[in-house]
């Protein structure tokens, strides 16, 4: 889909919702009076952009202006953009549960749709949407900062993080340790990833139908080098690896990642552009 296509989607949206709205009888006014009120309207429509999704998208160009591989915002900036998520509720950027994507199907595992919101070269934004069992596969997140909303919905979510210079089985085989492993029912806090830590391999299960709003800094690039692998996860006990030791206690937080050669097969992405306030650039 073409984004002038989008464009003449949305402009015609808009349109419509405005004649919808124009019932009031139109009588003259002075010149002075239609000055004020002109000064009035300019005033509320000042206001009416100043959306909580572009002012999501003014904060991640401030957050991510880096926009280079496995650079971390700043505290100050990672708190600034976790506000502003913490505040976007679902209505904010026209997704609601009653939407088709969100129903489940009678057999097999439910398709995913990603609502595209914002891409360029520093950072993304996007919603996910799973239907009841849906599931995001185990996959990472090569040099970037993620944050995650969870909309509304209950989500499992199991992350990992890798095990610095241990030794390997194989060579597409590394142990990671277990960083979260829990049910989030929003409303809840936004959930950061980091290149290093905090869970930057995940996997998401839809508990119930569940949306999360995902703001990547910087996105997925190939030409950069920053692929999505998907993998497998093996217990600690599957491996006996020279040099790998763990407490008994401690074994079930650590499992063996293996990447996946191709992406999941029961995985289906369905790509569309999201219907909400549109981003002024
Ligand atoms: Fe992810």
């Amino acid at each position: 889909m073409g984004a002038g296509t989008v464009v003449r989607d949305r402009v015609r949206k808009d349109l419509s919702e405005i004649s919808n709205k124009t019932t009031r009888p139109i009588v003259s006014a002075s010149p002075e009076i239609r000055s004020n009120s002109r000064k009035k309207i300019q005033r509320r429509s000042k206001k009416a952009v100043t959306s909580p999704v572009q002012k999501l998208f003014e904060t991640c160009k401030k957050v991510f202006a880096n926009g280079k591989s496995g650079a971390v915002p700043s505290q100050e900036h990672i708190n600034m953009l976790r506000a502003v998520l913490d505040e976007i509720k679902a209505e904010d950027v026209d997704v609601s549960s009653k939407m088709p994507c969100f129903r489940s199907k009678s057999n097999g595992r439910p398709p995913v749709t990603y609502l595209h919101i914002y891409k360029c070269h520093s950072f993304s934004m996007g919603i996910f949407c799973l239907p009841p069992s849906g599931v995001i596969p185990l996959h990472n997140h090569p040099e970037m900062t993620v944050f995650s909303k969870l909309l509304f919905g209950t989500m499992h979510i199991k992350s990992y993080d890798w095990v610095a210079d241990s030794p390997q089985p194989s060579s597409d085989t590394r142990l990671a340790k277990a960083k979260v492993d829990s049910d989030f029912t929003a409303p809840c806090d936004t959930s950061i990833l980091y290149p290093a830590d905090g869970g930057n391999m995940h996997c998401f299960t839809a508990k119930t139908a569940c949306a999360v709003l995902d703001v990547l800094g910087p996105p997925y690039s190939d030409p950069a080098g920053r692929h999505c692998t998907y993998y497998f996860d093996h217990p600690f006990s599957s491996f006996s690896v020279d040099g790998v030791e763990v407490g008994e206690e401690e074994k079930h937080k650590y499992e063996w990642l293996k990447e996946r050669e191709e992406e999941p097969e029961d995985l289906t992405v369905t790509a569309m552009m999201y219907s909400g306030p549109i981003i002024k650039e």
